[in-house]
């Protein structure tokens, strides 16, 4: 039975779209700073890309808050279950028309190798970030090229680690904005996480189970 299941909460919306607003702007104010392009300035892209690093770790701050205290942490926990069928279906079965093979429920709305990357993210994509930015930060400006309490005296492989980062965010959100269109229908995963609401597959049972623990339903 099909139902529209309200699967997104409002501070996850908020964060996803922070989130992809302040990566993308990093991303951004990042290669100019590399040399990649000019537009905003060197001096400006710099300022910039720090305002937007300190907002960038007060968000992660909340989020961190919000995944534990919700216990939504549990969602990310790498599992190797299905990981098989789902990378045949996104290499094999997606191009003929095979049904997706995880089902998504409000309890579990992630499938495998979702689960897998977005821990990778979460653990060492973006703790690595962080780090490699702010002592990037540190070595610069208080301290004029070096850190000494730390025994840091080149900037050599925190620059390395953190373009090498910016390289790797860069091709996720690639992938990222393909898989978003291989939903139920082209738009249906943006604007799950546009409103919040989707249209899923549910049994009778999870529904009934699910009503029950105070989700909201629309019946269609
Ligand atoms: C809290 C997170 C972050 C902090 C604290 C941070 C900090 C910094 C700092 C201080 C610099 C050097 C500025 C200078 O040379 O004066 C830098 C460079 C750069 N950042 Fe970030 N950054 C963060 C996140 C990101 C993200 C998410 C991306 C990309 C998606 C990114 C991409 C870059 C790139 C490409 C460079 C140039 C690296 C180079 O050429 O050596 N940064 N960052």
């Amino acid at each position: 039975m099909k139902r529209t299941v309200y699967i997104y909460k409002a501070f996850e919306r908020f964060w996803h779209w922070m989130q992809a607003l302040l990566i993308f702007f990093l991303a951004a104010t990042g290669f100019e700073i590399h040399g990649s392009f000019s537009f905003f300035g060197y001096e400006n892209a710099v300022s910039y890309h720090s305002v937007a690093a300190y907002a960038f770790i007060v968000l992660i701050v909340f989020a961190v808050f919000w995944h534990f205290t919700t216990g939504e942490w549990k969602q990310y926990i790498p599992t190797m279950k299905n990981i098989v069928p789902q990378v045949n279906y996104y290499l094999i079965g997606i191009f003929r028309n095979a049904p997706h093979p995880t089902k998504k429920t409000v309890l579990s709305k992630l499938n495998p190798l979702q689960k897998l990357v977005y821990f990778g993210l979460k653990i060492l994509v973006v703790p690595v970030m962080v780090l490699s930015g702010l002592l990037y930060m540190f070595y610069r400006y208080p301290h004029k090229d070096s850190i000494e309490g730390i025994r840091i005296e080149t900037l050599e492989p925190i620059a390395i680690l953190h373009t090498a980062g910016a390289y790797a965010l860069i091709a996720f959100i690639i992938v990222h904005m393909y898989l978003v269109t291989t939903g139920t229908t082209v738009t249906s995963n943006l604007k799950a996480m546009l409103t919040g609401y989707e249209e899923i597959d549910v049994s009778e049972d999870e529904s009934e189970q699910s009503e029950a623990a105070g989700n909201v339903y629309e019946k269609i």
